[in-house]
């Protein structure tokens, strides 16, 4: 089995793939069915008063409806009495007869939570990371597949942060439960008393800071000399201005990472998160010295996690194209996650989030301009065989002032003289000295070819500074 990869995909398949009793400790931090769309954060600097554009650059969405494709789960899950959410999703077919957003979102969570306990070593150990909107619901899929003996914690992490509700208590943590394979589980208690959180405090010395003041709750100085430790873990969540903060909503501390890997696995053990968003758990792995697997559906996340998070590291990536050909059976298969893949060929862009009647809009990304905002730069991709007429409608979207940039992203090169013509008609855009088309051709066999498209430098999604387009077409490691 490969270890220490990263796979883009829906960890229902890919989880179908690995092996049985092989994983010492899954973590998953899914979506919580929150009813929202997780925008990809922007740097301060970039503010300007055009939040709507920033609103569009969306990472994950976690809105859930009844469709048809729930209903099928539903009834999949409820015919088959020996699957082991059976009895859960039965339940919860009498509390919703028919249908809602919440049962979509449970029978999807139940048809993946359901594929762990195979992975399972007999040792292992999994962490559901959630909240209180589906914590209560969860646990009944959890007790369903696991066995309600097999329940050990319900973990709070209690954090602090800003803005209260009118007419409730603030709501201030989140919810981890942890089961295991069976009784004879792995708990290293002696590594997870005392001193909080070394390698992370380690890998960043300026979190020492924040993990002090999470010590006001009492971690720190309840725990001087290693008190055996509690259910409730006062880590605070990642400062705006930590430097381990990627930009990607909804990432998780690496400290609370580094102690739920301490806890529940071995160095040299394996570390499974299929929902691993930007990959703390998989940095958190990497610094304990465990083997990890990440999966994540979010092509945008696997660019974080590739050209950020693990950057120095030449990790392995599957299930996204190697090649012109891997590019063209990825848009045949599944055109809307190959757009998204597309877009974020580029540095600086982020998949548009609507999948559907998007304008033509696939992509956007700033434009660096110093301190004064930033234009937009959009981008279309089109998976199939291009036609004219699209690249016009295209351009007549710029020109209609949607952008001061716009790329056509094809998958082979296209040059014929009425693109040529199209591109000069689109006219240019001036930043400095420089002239830049209006309208640039960009093409995955491009991309292959390491070669960049014709930009202004763009600006950095979350720190909002300029930066050089550094196209790096994934090739496997040696090794793997
Ligand atoms: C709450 S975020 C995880 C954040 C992560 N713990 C971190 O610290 O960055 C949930 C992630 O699950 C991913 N996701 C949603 N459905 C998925 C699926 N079926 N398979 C794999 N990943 C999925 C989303 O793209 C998102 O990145």
């Amino acid at each position: 089995m490969k270890k220490n990869i990263l796979y883009y995909g829906d960890c229902l398949e890919v989880m179908e793939g690995l092996p049985d009793n092989s994983v010492d400790l899954i973590y998953l931090d899914p979506p919580f069915n929150s009813k929202a769309d997780y925008n990809i954060l922007f740097g301060a600097r970039q503010g300007g008063g055009d939040g709507d554009d920033l609103a569009q650059l969306t990472a994950f969405t976690d809105t859930w409806e009844w469709d048809e494709k729930a209903a099928l789960r539903v009834e999949m899950m409820t015919r088959a009495v020996s699957h082991p959410a059976h009895r859960a999703i039965r339940a919860f077919g009498e509390l919703y007869p028919d249908g809602s957003g919440m049962f979509s979102y449970l029978s999807y969570m139940a048809e993946r939570i359901a594929m762990m306990p195979r992975l399972l070593k007999d040792t292992g150990s999994v962490y559901l990371h959630c909240d209180p909107t589906a914590s209560h619901y969860l646990k009944i899929v959890m007790d369903s597949v696991f066995g309600a003996k097999n329940f050990r914690n319900e973990i709070v992490w209690c954090y602090r942060g800003a803005g209260y509700p009118k007419k409730d208590f603030g709501r201030r943590h989140d919810i981890i439960f942890r089961y295991t394979a069976g009784d004879d589980y792995l708990f290293n208690l002696d590594a997870v008393r005392g001193d909080y959180a070394p390698a992370t405090k380690a890998r960043f010395r300026h979190y020492i800071g924040n993990v002090r003041k999470g010590g006001d709750y009492g971690e720190q100085s309840l725990n001087p000399k290693g008190k055996h430790p509690d259910d409730w873990w006062a880590i605070q969540p990642i400062a705006p201005s930590s430097k381990e903060r990627l930009g990607y909503p909804t990432q998780k501390p690496l400290a609370l990472l580094e102690r739920i890997v301490q806890a529940s696995s071995n160095p040299g053990g394996l570390v499974l998160d299929p929902f691993c968003g930007c990959g703390t758990t998989i940095e958190a792995a990497h610094l304990l010295k465990r083997d990890w697997i990440g999966i994540d559906i979010s092509a945008y996340a696997i660019e974080v996690v590739r050209r950020e998070r693990m950057r120095d590291l030449n990790i392995s990536i599957a299930g996204i194209p190697k090649d012109l050909k891997g590019a063209a059976d990825f848009a045949k298969r599944n055109p809307f996650d190959f757009e998204k893949w597309a877009v974020t060929r580029i540095p600086g862009f982020a998949p548009n989030k609507a999948q559907r009647g998007d304008g033509g809009i696939d992509g956007r990304a700033r434009i660096f301009q110093g301190d004064k905002n930033h234009s937009l730069c959009i981008a279309q991709v089109k998976g199939g065989a291009p036609g004219i007429d699209s690249l016009r409608a295209f351009s007549s979207i710029i020109a209609g002032g949607a952008a001061a940039i716009g790329v056509f992203i094809t998958l082979e090169k296209w040059e014929t003289p009425s693109v040529k013509k199209c591109i000069s008609q689109a006219g240019t855009f001036k930043r400095g000295e420089t002239k830049f088309n209006r309208l640039v051709m960009y093409s995955i066999a491009e991309y292959f070819e390491g070669a960049e498209p014709k930009l202004p430098a763009l600006a950095h999604p979350r720190t909002g500074e300029a930066m050089q387009a550094e196209i790096r077409p994934h090739q496997t490691p040696p090794g793997n």
